[in-house]
C-alpha cells in the first residue's frame, strides 16, 4: 500500500443524494483508495448493491449479520480496515442514532466500533436541517469529534432552494484527503 492509499468505509444513508455517492465511491477508488461500502436498508430503496460492488471492487455490506462474507460480524471486520469512515449522505436519522449511541443496524454499530476519524456529509431538506433536534444532534456529533463537510445551499429535491444539499463528491473527496494530511 503506497503512503497516500487509505482504507475507507463509505456508508450510504437513505436520502435522495445517495445517487451521488456512487460517483463519490468511484472518485475515491480512482484516487487510489481501498473502498468498502455499507448501505442502510433505506439506502437500498435509492441505490443498489451491484453498483457499489462494481465501483468498489469489494463485497457491499448491508447488515450486521452476513456470516458468509463477514464471519466475525460486518461491523468488526470493516472497523479493522477503516482509516476513515465517510457517511454520505448522512441522513437526519443516521445522525440521531449516532448522537444517541444506538446500535440497531450496521451503520450505527459500525460507528461505535471504528477507531478512525468520521466524516459526515449531511443531506436533507432545509426544514429538516433547521429543526432544533437536528441542530442538537449535529452539535453533539461535533463535540464527539465527528468532522463535517456541507451541506451547501442550492436546489433540493423537494423542489425548493435552501440549505441541506449534500456536498459534491469532489468536495467530499477533498475533505477526506485533508483529514489524511
Ligand atoms: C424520496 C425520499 C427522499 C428522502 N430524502 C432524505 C434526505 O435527503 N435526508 C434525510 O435525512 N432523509 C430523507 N428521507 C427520509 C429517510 O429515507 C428516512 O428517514 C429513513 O428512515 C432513513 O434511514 P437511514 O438513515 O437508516 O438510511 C427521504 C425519504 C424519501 C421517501
Amino acid at each position: 500500500m503506497s503512503d497516500s492509499r487509505r482504507a475507507i468505509v463509505l456508508a450510504v444513508g437513505g436520502g435522495i443524494a445517495a445517487y451521488k455517492s456512487a460517483f463519490l465511491c468511484s472518485r475515491l477508488v480512482q484516487s487510489g483508495h481501498d473502498v468498502r461500502v455499507v448501505l442502510t436498508k433505506s439506502a437500498l430503496k435509492f441505490v443498489g448493491v451491484s453498483t457499489f460492488s462494481a465501483l468498489s471492487g469489494q463485497a457491499v455490506a448491508t447488515d450486521v449479520f452476513q456470516p458468509e462474507q463477514f464471519p466475525l460480524g460486518a461491523h468488526i471486520e470493516l472497523a479493522k480496515v477503516c482509516d476513515l469512515l465517510i457517511v454520505a449522505p448522512a441522513t437526519a436519522n443516521v445522525m440521531a442514532r449516532f448522537a444517541s449511541g444506538m446500535a440497531d443496524d450496521l451503520i450505527s454499530t459500525l460507528y461505535l466500533q471504528v477507531a478512525s476519524p468520521v466524516l459526515l456529509a449531511p443531506a436533507m431538506s432545509d426544514s429538516m436541517w433547521q429543526k432544533s433536534a437536528v441542530r442538537r444532534n449535529v452539535a453533539c456529533l461535533r463535540e464527539d469529534g465527528c468532522h463535517f463537510v456541507g451541506p451547501s445551499s442550492g436546489w433540493l429535491s423537494c423542489r425548493a432552494s435552501g440549505e441541506g444539499r449534500m456536498s459534491e463528491p469532489n468536495e467530499i473527496l477533498e475533505a477526506a484527503e485533508a483529514l489524511f494530511n
